[in-house]
């Protein structure tokens, strides 16, 4: 599969992306999910709004220092004009494919009518698409749901306007904008959006195993399939997808050692973007994540909370690992 000259790679003809998931896939993530077989891992989104640009958030969202590429930054707004010239300013710092979020139902991006809130608009679809592509050099791509509310599901007409307006590739989270995160995601509405457009199409929602991952593929003839939530303290997922679509077998879970330096590595990735303070309050839910269902699990997550110095996180996340291991 290819967005504009960048060939991704494959499993089996299908690309494994990671879901851009804002305060969870910021850089030591990404590393992390590209390593073990995401083709691509599109960064949290940042504001178009240029008065954002200066704060602490959207510096640590636009450093990509030591990042595999392609650099693919996802932009979240409503205005085209502000949206094309925030397109411009991240191909400046290393963008190499922009990414338009009109999947965000979140209140803080729909209360100003971005995110999911534009698929209501779909003329204002068009201008954005349009003004975002004839700004930079590099693929644009788009990320949208399947319609504002269950009785709008206008995603097939979304795609083909973001398709004539110059996109090079559409992922669908099976939800629309009402649906929040509830129900089953809707994979027809995908299956009808890839048959109707030639760009290729991303299957997201409730992927959570590589069975799955395979069932939407098949259901939807999708190109590639995209993981959020069931990606967050498990970056190994992106290898037991890629596995499976490949050769059709089951990979164990990782032993605790390799956990263990993987997560060790992935909290001194955050340690190092964010400083220990935040760092430390970033870490624990990754840690959280990944010892949920594993012995003991919880003491170490009520242990960890408390601490605000990195060296004290790391060492009891590798003294509980040693004791898993024994
Ligand atoms: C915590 C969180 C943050 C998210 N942030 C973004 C974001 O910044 N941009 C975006 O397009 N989607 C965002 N999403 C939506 C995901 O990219 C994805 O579409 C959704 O989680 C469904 O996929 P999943 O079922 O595999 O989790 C976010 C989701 C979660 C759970």
């Amino acid at each position: 599969m290819k967005i504009g000259a960048y060939a991704l790679p494959e499993s089996n003809t299908a690309a494994v992306f990671v879901a851009p998931m804002a305060g969870i896939t910021d850089r030591p993530f990404r590393r992390l999910a590209r390593r073990y077989g995401a083709a691509l891992a599109v960064s949290e989104m940042v504001s178009a709004r240029p008065e954002l640009r200066g704060s602490r958030k959207t510096l640590l969202r636009l450093d990509h220092a030591g990042e595999p590429g392609p650099v693919s930054v996802q932009i979240a707004g409503a205005d085209p004009a502000m949206l094309a010239a925030a397109a411009r300013f991240n191909v400046e710092r290393g963008a190499q494919i922009i990414d338009i979020n009109m999947g965000c139902p979140a209140k803080k991006v729909c209360n100003v009518s971005a995110g999911s809130a534009l698929l209501a608009d779909e003329s204002l679809v068009a201008r954005i698409v349009a003004a975002v592509v004839a700004a930079v050099d590099v693929p644009v791509t788009v990320k949208i749901r399947t319609g504002p509310s269950p009785e709008r599901r206008n995603a097939v007409r979304i795609a083909r306007i973001v398709e004539a307006a110059g996109a090079q590739m559409l992922a669908i989270h099976g939800r629309t904008r009402a649906c929040m995160f509830e129900g089953e995601a809707d994979y027809d509405t995908i299956a009808e959006v890839k048959a109707r457009v030639a760009i290729p199409v991303i299957a997201n929602g409730d992927i959570a195993t590589p069975e799955r991952a395979k069932a939407v593929l098949r259901r939807t003839g999708a190109d590639g399939v995209m993981i959020g939530r069931a990606a967050q303290g498990r970056p190994w997922l992106f290898r037991e997808i890629t596995h499976y679509l490949a050769t059709g077998e089951r990979l164990a879970p990782p032993a605790p050692r390799e956990m263990a330096a993987v997560l060790v590595e992935h909290l001194d990735g955050l340690y190092d973007l964010y400083g220990d303070e935040q760092g430390t309050r970033v870490a624990r839910k990754h840690i959280g994540w990944t010892v949920r269902e594993l012995p003991g699990g919880e003491s170490l997550r009520s242990a960890v909370n408390g601490m605000t110095l990195a060296q004290a996180q790391r060492a009891a996340v590798n003294d509980y690992f040693e004791r898993l291991a024994a």
